[in-house]
């Protein structure tokens, strides 16, 4: 998609046909938006999801996944656990953040569907040797599923198509400590050992990373959830404002926009107790644009590496970008965005989405 005058140039993929997506998540209310948007686009193809350790545990991030994918209609996908806690740290959630279920205030109807009895590391290792570099690989939780997955097959930085990873903070401000990110910061020993496989690769096969850098730029706000529910049909106006009482539940008529107003809300309100205005930034859908090629953005290849050591910078990401380490690239970190772009993807896909699922 051009750019515009003046901007640096921006790229996305549409057109590009159909995505066939392994998805990692750690469901969550910016990985629900993702699922969702995901699920809005008919040409993405949930080849399987599989649910990591992270906001939640991952028993309740795959009963997310499953419910929120029927709730979109995509009913059937294989959704499995792998690990259960990080690679070498204990596991710690964030129910403050996320709320206690994972999903903000939003109460998901159960799922019909069973989690799989496969493990997540075998999942994606079976499909990326079943259809070498045809997968498009996402992953927007916390790298502990991927790491086994490379631990068990490490040629699959190269059986996967493309990667795309929501994490990392490099020259910005961390979300969870002064310096690191969450996903990273929850296991900091993963992140480590993912980017150490991705060294010396060409450079259409290093992982897109979608850090904080750009994906806090990705604000979705009370507006944005207003005009989701007129782009889905809604009789009545969402409204979502910071003067009403917290917990506030949505009465929309329609089921994915009630969810997803639910869920927002939790986000915004947590936004809102820690200084960031009433607003989400919502990375994980950003990271699924980009997955998908819906979203414009660019990118800057640098050596990425891990600290895994300190106690003072545990799960802080270093980007390289003048190879100062003597070390060669291992990513392709998004150095711009467009969120206004986003915003009107975001709301005219899941809108025709919600619109075709309204109730009879
Ligand atoms: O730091 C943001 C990331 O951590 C997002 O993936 C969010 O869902 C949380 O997992
Ligand atoms: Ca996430």
């Amino acid at each position: 998609m051009a750019s515009s005058p003046g901007s640096p140039r921006l790229h996305s993929s549409r057109g590009r046909g159909l995505t066939r997506l392994l998805l990692d998540v750690d469901t969550g209310i910016d990985d629900a938006l993702a699922v969702a948007y995901l699920a809005s686009l008919p040409e993405v193809e949930f080849v399987a999801v599989t649910a990591s350790p992270g906001n939640v545990g991952a028993h309740q991030v795959a009963r997310n996944t499953l419910a929120l994918l029927e709730l979109c209609g995509r009913t059937g996908v294989e959704v499995a656990v792998g690990a259960e806690v990080p690679l070498a740290i204990p596991l710690v959630t964030t129910p403050e953040t996320h709320g206690p279920q994972g999903i903000g205030h939003a109460v998901l109807p159960p799922p019909s569907g069973t989690v799989s009895q496969r493990h997540a590391a075998d999942v994606w290792v079976e499909a990326a040797r079943a259809h070498p570099g045809e997968l498009t690989a996402l992953i927007t939780a916390p790298l502990t599923n991927f790491a086994l997955a490379i631990r068990r097959e490490p040629r699959l930085p190269e059986l996967l198509g493309r990667v795309v990873i929501m994490g990392g903070s490099f020259y910005h401000q961390g979300n969870t400590t002064p310096t690191a990110e969450w996903n990273a910061h929850v296991d900091p020993h993963a992140a480590k050992e993912v980017y150490a496989a991705f060294r010396g690769l060409p450079h259409d096969r290093l992982p897109v990373v979608c850090s904080l850098d750009t994906t806090e730029r990705i604000e979705m706000r009370p507006e944005h959830v207003r005009r989701l529910a007129r782009a889905s049909g809604c009789a009545v106006e969402e409204l979502v404002l910071p003067e009403q009482p917290e917990g506030l539940r949505s009465t929309s008529d329609n089921p994915l926009v009630r969810h997803l107003s639910d869920a927002l809300r939790f986000y915004f309100e947590f936004h809102r107790h820690y200084d960031q205005g009433y607003l989400a930034h919502v990375h994980d859908f950003f990271a699924a644009g980009v997955a998908a090629g819906t979203l414009e953005y660019s990118t800057r290849t640098a050596t990425v590496d891990v600290e895994v050591d300190s106690p003072l910078l545990m799960g802080t990401t270093v980007a390289d970008f003048r190879e100062l380490w003597g070390h060669p690239p291992n990513a392709r970190i998004v150095s711009d965005n467009n969120p206004e772009q986003a915003f009107r993807e975001l709301v005219s896909s899941i809108g025709a989405l919600a619109a075709r699922l309204r109730e009879p």
